[in-house]
């Protein structure tokens, strides 16, 4: 998706929020896009609060003039990009590093609205070939083990040569995943290996996917 395409995108989730309201604010491209879309409503005059899910978007929000809120408690819509959406609107996200706070925020939101460009539907979950896992380092190499012995080899995520370190101080581990065919199982079994602090399955919890394709957005909703 281009950058042109993900604001024509971040300006249709603008009709999601309403005054006054709790917006929870995503990570990538398309959710950075939303939060300018929101920015610039916020200098006309909007007024809402904005909860991030990341220190990059919060340092966005914060240059547009958003006011922040940092405890997510109860939010009123959660808008972020996903990196893989089936057709039961179920998701994986996590390429960008923020899944633990990403799915917190979008818990926590009345209504989760996902943006994301035509090449992000699959299937199956799993079609991209990777899932981020986030855990906490003392328990990487464990937690990469077990993750071995049930079948989805894990790559430390590393960034400029280095292992990269998300908001919350702890590694992303990628496992290697073919079709996901039980996103809520296989997200139960990862999160009870001790040490795992979250995946990027998100199930059951879009309920509205915004896309980009053939040149318009096409609304998905959850059935
Ligand atoms: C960040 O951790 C991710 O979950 C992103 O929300 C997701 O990767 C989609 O990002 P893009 O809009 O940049 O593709």
């Amino acid at each position: 998706m281009t950058d042109q395409e993900a604001a024509a995108l971040g300006a249709a989730a603008l009709a999601e929020v309403k005054p006054g309201q709790v917006v929870g604010l995503g990570t990538g491209q398309a959710a950075t896009a939303f939060i300018h879309a929101l920015g610039k409503a916020v200098q006309e005059g909007l007024r809402v609060a904005g909860v991030p899910t990341s220190e990059a978007s919060a340092a966005l929000a914060r240059k547009l003039g958003i006011p922040l809120v940092n405890e997510p408690v109860t939010l009123d819509v959660a808008v972020d990009g996903a990196d893989e959406v089936d057709p039961q609107l179920d998701l994986v996200k996590g390429f960008g590093g923020a899944l633990v706070r990403e799915k917190v925020v979008a818990a926590a939101a009345h209504r989760f609205i996902v943006l994301v460009g035509e090449e992000k539907l699959v299937k199956t979950l799993g079609a991209r070939g990777r899932l981020p896992v986030e855990v906490v380092p003392f328990a990487a190499p464990f937690c990469a083990r077990r993750l071995r012995e049930l079948g989805y080899p894990p790559v430390v995520r590393e960034k400029d040569g280095r292992p990269f370190v998300t908001d919350n101080g702890n590694l992303i581990l990628d496992a290697a995943v073919r079709a996901v065919t039980d996103p809520g199982g296989l997200d139960r079994t990862l999160l009870a290996i001790p040490g795992v602090v979250g995946t990027g399955l998100f199930v059951g919890m879009a309920h509205a996917v915004l896309v980009w394709q053939d040149g318009r957005t096409r609304t998905l909703t959850r059935h």
